[in-house]
């Protein structure tokens, strides 16, 4: 039993990507995207981080992301066992090249548009309330080739066109919006992140933080389009949460792991705190940065974000000599290992305790309600002799995580939902893999693309069903 007891109005339910589960690639005018370009197997870092070029597709190649596990055709299938399980709240993300396929046309397309009007009044014919990122790790391609992404500012106005089109479109079925997911992942992939790929000896640093800097400005001025055009609309950003600790109390370590969590934190301090914080300037001036800005940006940042949301699998270690002991690359963020926690199949650490003090060092900061809107368990799954699938394990992590997020409610802090990670088996985004699984629901379909994509609950399946009906109180 959970000491703390979740406010009445908490949001329960799941989260998914549109690039990780629609599928349909290039169905209903959908136009090329980059996570389109990322194969499966060996290339797929170098494409990944941005080191290797990939503007065509390759017939040699499996991209996992074409059909991923065909949510495009399935929503409702899909909706609906969401509902079953109670979910108050369903994340998902719009593919910005199914309303403007290429990104840089004047009027979106129009049989997009009717795609997530359906999708959305499915989720309000269950009293399901949508929760939606408008960027998930997909830029349509043609920006990338032709205005190398948001390297470029006129990404600011293609970006704002398309925000106000889907706050327009959606109005009255979505007021709850996320501008970036895991703004600060583009600093470690920088392909899937932000369509950057990198010229032969530039200051990738620079190309990096002002890619942000356009960023933080469409997702400021997007933060605004959406009070203006509906008061009731709440905009949150998105931060790849998790503390970095000090890898031992030696100053040095400490003083480590603080530059980390600045790194970290940086484009989340703009986007709730309206500026760009003072350590900015150093950071800068030490990695050989200078931000263009055009005049009006710090009157633009100046919107900032309703609520603050973030993942949370796992915390980090810094230490000043980052080679003192194993890495761990949970999340593509590098970490020593730490030796106090498990890790997972995958070598992300499990440290639920971990959240509580990232939540607590998240409103200690911001002061704004957060939401988790990803959280999870990424391992095998195998089906027994009766086909079903005893997921215990993740039922484990996810009862100490809920454990945590209650912990920190009674810490006093304003926790809005949880939205946990992959709620239906999807493509993992490291990886590729789909046998890396995170859902209460399996889909029988493999790394290599083979399977019947049939849908099937697992035993967290009940376990969540239940936990979601007594408001988190009954996590046996
Ligand atoms: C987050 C992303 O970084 O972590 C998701 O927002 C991703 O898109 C999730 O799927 C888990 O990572 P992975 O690599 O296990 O899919």
């Amino acid at each position: 039993m959970s000491l703390t007891k979740f406010p009445k109005d908490f949001l329960w339910g799941g989260a998914l990507a549109a690039n990780q589960a629609e599928g349909g690639y290039r169905e209903g005018g959908k136009g090329l995207t980059t996570v389109d370009m990322i194969p499966h197997g060996a290339s797929r870092m170098a494409v990944k981080l941005g080191q290797e070029k990939r503007f065509t597709l390759r017939s040699d190649e499996y991209y996992p992301s074409h059909d991923a596990i065909d949510f495009y055709h399935r929503y409702k299938e899909d909706i609906a066992l969401m509902a079953e399980m109670g979910f108050t709240v369903f994340r998902t993300s719009i593919a910005w090249s199914r309303l403007y396929p290429k990104g840089d046309e004047r009027e979106p397309n129009p049989e997009g548009i009717a795609f997530y009007r359906a999708l959305f009044e499915e989720c309000r014919k269950y009293q399901i309330e949508p929760l939606v990122t408008l960027c998930h790790f997909d830029v349509p391609l043609h920006l990338v080739v032709e205005y190398g992404s948001w390297r470029n500012r006129q990404m600011v106005e293609f970006f704002t066109r398309y925000a106000r089109t889907c706050f327009e479109a959606f109005d009255g079925l979505v007021k709850c919006w996320l501008t970036f997911n895991e703004i600060n992942i583009m600093l470690h992939s920088p392909f899937s992140g932000a369509g950057l790929v990198f010229e032969t000896g530039e200051n990738q640093e620079q190309v990096k933080y002002q890619a942000a800097h356009h960023e933080l400005i469409a997702s400021a001025l997007a933060t605004r389009i959406a009070h203006e055009i509906n008061p009731r609309n709440q905009v949150g950003c998105m931060l790849a949460g998790g503390n970095f600790y000090p890898y031992s109390c030696k100053p040095e370590d400490v003083w480590a792991a603080l530059q980390k969590e600045r790194e970290n934190l940086l484009f989340i301090d703009v986007q709730a705190r309206g500026a760009y914080p003072s350590y900015a300037a150093s950071l800068f001036r030490d990695k050989g940065i200078q931000i263009v800005k055009a005049a009006g940006d710090d009157e633009i940042l100046k919107h900032s974000v309703d609520f603050v949301s973030f993942s949370y699998y796992a915390s980090r270690c810094a230490s000043a000599d980052m080679n003192a002991g194993n890495t761990s690359a949970a999340n593509v963020v590098k970490s020593l290992r730490n030796p106090h926690i498990e890790v997972s199949e995958w070598g992300w650490g499990i440290d639920p305790l971990g959240l509580r003090i990232t939540i607590n060092t998240l409103y200690d900061r911001y002061q704004k309600p957060l939401f988790l809107v990803e959280n999870g368990l990424g391992a095998v799954d195998e089906p027994n002799d009766q086909g079903e699938i005893e997921d215990d394990y993740r039922i484990a992590y996810l009862r100490e995580h809920i454990r945590a997020m209650g912990d920190a409610i009674g810490d006093g802090i304003p926790l809005m939902g949880y939205t946990s990670w992959g709620c239906i088996d999807l493509v993992a985004a490291s990886t590729g893999e789909m046998s890396k699984r995170y859902g209460f629901v399996y889909v029988d379909r493999d790394d290599a693309g083979r399977g019947t994509l049939a849908r099937r609950r697992k035993k967290s399946f009940w376990w969540y069903k239940k936990v979601i009906a007594s408001n988190g109180e009954d996590l046996a």
